[in-house]
């Protein structure tokens, strides 16, 4: 037989599955490995879905979404991005993920260098690679509190760079983005003519009365695409649902490739998602204000048993250092799951800056959470 895809073959390993193919296999074991909350979906966006089937909201729909669904999204943004967004500035998506890859395709040429933050959500590799994108890393830099550098990225930076990613409140690391950093990036984009691709799926989450900022609220020219959904905000990650914004364009292009895989975004869940968004927000404030008590709680621990950790200012996420155990993240992952059965996402899956870190969820039911960073800093100081 002819040879396999060879792109596929060489594809980045997505990194964590490692502890979480185990994980899935041992009921007892407690899951901080995965980016997902610990939620299920609130009743009243359950019941709209139930009510869209029974009122017939079966059949394809447009290829950029319901009318009335990008409507709401448009509304639920303006605010954010400072101005009226207007219908054809939308495009609603199966998952941010689809919006990613459907804004690279709509602005990156095979060949194209795309840069994108060290450590990031390893999919943007995958993704990148997939297309026949090159990857550029550009450090969210500790010593500059997690954010890049202007000489960072600008030394990266080749005529062959199309495309900047960035990601604010970041996974892995709950950095959010200041004002600075967001001007400073905008204006590299300008000087060397970049699209930038904001990921903004956490945005929701912040905390200490931070801010978190959108990228297109700075957009002087139509170069940024913003990306967002449901799974994090509303805990729907199994509906599959997001959505870009863009300009009309560019999401005419991220509508057109649709056609070739997948076709429309799942009409259930758009009538869902239109709910979720114009319905109570009870929800949403209620579990930022557990996260925020679960992360509170998690730092306390850490800072308490001297294992560094950066303090998130967003996002559900601890970056936390186990260097001092002397173990590499990846035999660090292994040995507290098999000594305490509990998972945890390692640092290199993230990328190269992540080697001595290891990634902890705290979307998880805070007794079990608790119990589990306790071991987690009880593994680093063993051998101390
Ligand atoms: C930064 C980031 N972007 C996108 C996604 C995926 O979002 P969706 O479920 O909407 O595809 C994740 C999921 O972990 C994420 O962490």
């Amino acid at each position: 037989m002819k040879p396999l895809s060879k792109t596929l073959q060489t594809m980045p390993g997505y990194g964590i599955p490692l502890v979480l193919d185990k994980a899935v296999n041992v009921s007892e074991c407690i899951r901080l490995e995965a980016g997902e909350p610990n939620y299920v979906t609130p009743k009243y966006i359950c019941d709209a879905a139930a009510r869209a089937m029974e009122e017939g909201y079966t059949k394809y729909t447009p290829l950029l979404g319901y009318a009335s669904v990008r409507e709401a999204i448009a509304r639920d943004n303006s605010e954010k991005v400072g101005r009226r967004i207007d219908l054809s500035e939308v495009i609603v998506t199966t998952g941010a993920t689809m919006a990613l890859h459907n804004a690279l395709r709509a602005v990156a040429e095979e060949g194209d260098e795309v840069l994108l933050p060290d450590p990031c959500w390893p999919a943007y590799k995958m993704q990148l690679h997939s297309l026949g994108l090159k990857a550029v890393p550009y450090l969210m830099d500790e010593k500059n509190g997690m954010m890049p550098t202007r000489e960072g990225i600008e030394s990266l930076i080749t005529p062959k760079t199309s495309v900047i990613i960035v990601n604010s409140p970041s996974n892995p690391t709950g950095a959010v983005f200041d004002e600075a950093t967001i001007r400073m990036m905008i204006d590299l984009a300008v000087q060397y003519d970049l699209y930038v691709i904001s990921d903004e799926i956490y945005d929701f989450l912040t905390y200490d009365g931070v801010k978190a900022l959108s990228f297109k609220r700075f957009d002087p020219d139509g170069r940024v695409i913003m990306i967002g959904g449901a799974s994090k905000k509303y805990a729907m990650p199994g509906w599959r649902i997001g959505f870009a914004i863009a300009q009309p364009e560019i999401v005419q292009l991220m509508g057109r490739v649709m056609t070739t895989y997948g076709m429309n975004t799942c009409c259930i869940a758009q009538k869902a998602y239109e709910a979720a968004i114009t319905g109570p927000q009870d929800f949403v404030r209620e579990s930022v204000e557990s996260y925020r008590d679960r992360r509170d709680t998690t730092l306390a621990i850490c800072r308490e048993a001297n294992v560094p950790v950066f303090s998130p200012q967003g996002a559900f996420y601890l970056w936390i250092d186990i260097s001092a155990s002397g173990m590499s993240a990846d035999r660090f992952a292994e040995v507290l799951f098999e000594r305490h059965l509990v998972g945890v996402a390692p640092g290199p899956a993230f990328g190269a800056s992540g080697e001595g870190k290891i990634r902890v969820s705290i979307a998880t039911e805070k007794e079990a959470l608790c119990r589990g960073v306790r071991w987690i800093c009880e593994l680093v100081n063993e051998n101390r």
